[in-house]
């Protein structure tokens, strides 16, 4: 298994706090069975410490060279988790080797939780155009989308992909969240599915458990979210066809409607 999404970098955000912290969590991911991680530290956000973006190559180079002596066995790849911002085709550009997946094609989109931005279809097709490929993180987590997973289908149509946090199919992030992401696994609009690791404590980079929460999903499928969609996303090739998108469900009954606005 690939973990595309996780914050092993360590003091540069929300994530692992310290050096001891990173190497606990990549320990883990690599016991639960998980072969290479994509690091992605929160980058324009709020959440991210390191406000002036070359700051984090003097961070990356600290850490890489920490963990060529460090007997940790998995590989240990360079991406981010780029919050929207209007410039931000320019800074793709300018920062392909710090915001882009392993130095390629693809990057990790974060939206706010609450809304989609307006006009982001147009952004799509021309960050397209410029030759990078967005895939929204944890798309089931945005209360437009759970909203109305339509939304999130007309960006999967213009050419985005989509990450689900593992932890979000089985309810970390509440009920809503939950519903959202098992909808959007059953309306083909998932390409990826990742850890979103942050701690040792309740985000834990584990990917191991994602088969058991999906019975209805076969193997083959689970094997693209885990491992086939997420290898060729690193080696910035054509990602393996899932399909067609299909129709999201509509809410089965009012007593659903009636929990997904209580939650
Ligand atoms: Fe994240």
């Amino acid at each position: 298994m690939i973990d595309l999404h996780g914050h092993y970098l360590p003091g540069v955000d929300d994530g692992a706090a310290d050096w001891e912290r990173s190497l606990a969590m990549l320990r883990h991911a690599e016991n639960d069975g998980i072969s290479a991680v994509v690091a992605t530290p929160h980058v324009f956000s709020r959440m991210g410490t390191v406000r002036e973006i070359d700051a984090l190559r003097g961070c990356w180079a600290k850490w890489e060279a920490a963990l060529a002596g460090s007997g940790v066995s998995l590989r240990v790849l360079r991406g981010a988790e780029v919050f929207f911002t209007t410039d931000l085709i320019s800074l793709l550009k300018d920062n392909r080797d710090l915001l882009t997946i392993n130095n390629g094609s693809y990057f990790l989109l974060e939206y706010p939780p609450d809304y989609i931005y307006a006009h982001s279809r147009e952004f799509i097709y021309q960050v397209l155009t410029e030759g990078f490929i967005p895939i929204i993180s944890h798309a089931e987590r945005n209360a437009e989308v759970q909203r109305s997973p339509a939304v999130l289908r007309e960006l999967v149509k213009a050419g985005a992909l989509c990450q689900l946090n593992a932890g979000s199919l089985r309810g970390d992030f509440g009920h809503a969240a939950r519903e959202c992401a098992h909808e959007l696994v059953h309306a083909n609009l998932v390409h990826v599915i990742a850890s979103d690791a942050h701690d040792m404590e309740g985000r834990r980079p584990e990917l191991s458990y994602v088969p058991a929460l999906l019975p209805q999903v076969g193997m083959e499928k689970i094997d693209l979210y885990l491992d086939g969609i997420p290898a060729a996303i690193i080696a910035d090739e054509g990602i393996p066809d899932i399909g067609e998108p299909v129709q999201p469900r509509a809410a089965r009954s009012i007593f659903d409607l009636f929990r997904k606005h209580r939650s």
